[in-house]
């Protein structure tokens, strides 16, 4: 695996690789990789010749008071993960090489609307730090296809829209959730748990289960579903930051009419914020009551 920090040695290998015919798959991390992460490169690996897996922790992302300076930092542990996966670049550069003027005077991309609903709402400017990263990765790799997990379900909608939007030449593909055997989403947060709190974080996914199967039996009351499912997260100990059920692929409140829907949700585990969803297809069999 090839380790490289600049963009211009990026670029130079990456060019080299285009002009001998080969595509580029572009798998954006910040590291403190997991299963989740290693099944997006082998996803990657079967739609490009090449695969760049880029590792910043991306302060522009972060809010004030949010986790930047706890983030888990384990490059060793990342590179000896990629590696058995026979990732072909690792690129991880400093902050001043993506950020050279400073993130405060770096030209920024802000998809409006869907960035403003759910994680954006609680999270101001989440987006607009993750869309000019995405952005600048994509300028800088030219790839012809990224990789994005949908446990970060309005991240990759917000990706879409804007590859959309920008006519940016990229296929966007999602992969996904990987869980572990108790039905918790993977996520480099997951690790901020105590015992106590990863013994309760499954309940979440539990919750999120239960609503889909009272749709699937034909519930289409989604405003109470939504609130008897936050009511039983308090009772559990968690505190819901939103919990929503949405239209699958619009970012919209679902009606009763739609029949592809994504069960949303955010909440706090003591300090630390897991988000998880759920997609439920209906179909035109379910009796409604
Ligand atoms: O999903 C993430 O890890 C980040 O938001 C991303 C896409 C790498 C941008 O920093």
């Amino acid at each position: 695996m090839l380790v490289v920090n600049t963009v211009k040695a990026l670029q130079e290998t990456l060019t080299a690789h285009r002009l001998k015919g080969k595509k580029t798959a572009l798998v954006p991390t910040m590291g403190n990789l997991h299963k989740g992460h290693l099944q997006l490169v082998k996803t990657a690996q079967k739609h490009a010749d090449i695969v760049v897996v880029t590792l910043f922790v991306n302060p522009m992302q972060f809010g004030a008071n949010e986790d930047l300076d706890r983030y888990p930092r384990t490059f060793r542990s990342d590179c000896d993960q990629l590696k058995t996966l026979d990732t072909d670049i690792l690129f991880a550069p400093v902050i001043d090489e993506i950020y050279p003027r400073g993130g405060d005077n770096t030209t920024q991309v802000r998809v409006p609307h869907v960035t403003t609903v759910l994680c954006g709402a609680s999270r101001p400017g989440h987006f607009d730090g993750v869309t000019t990263i995405v952005t600048k990765l994509f300028n800088i790799t030219r790839a012809d296809v990224a990789i994005f997990g949908e446990k970060d379900y309005q991240q990759l909608a917000v990706i879409r829209r804007m590859v959309d939007d920008l006519n940016i030449p990229i296929s966007i593909i999602g992969e996904p959730i990987i869980r572990e055997t108790d039905g918790l989403a993977m996520s480099s947060r997951n690790g901020y748990l105590s015992k106590e709190q990863r013994l309760l974080a499954p309940r979440f996914h539990g919750i999120l289960t239960h609503i889909k199967q009272r749709i699937i039996d034909g519930n289409r009351d989604f405003s109470k579903l939504e609130t008897t499912a936050k009511n039983q997260l308090c009772e559990l100990g968690f505190k819901p930051d939103y919990l929503h059920i949405y239209q699958h692929d619009e970012l919209r409140p679902a009606t009763i009419n739609d029949t592809k829907l994504v069960i949303v949700a955010a909440v706090f585990v003591g300090s630390t914020r897991l988000i998880d969803n759920l997609h439920v297809h209906c179909t035109e069999t379910t009796v409604l009551i």
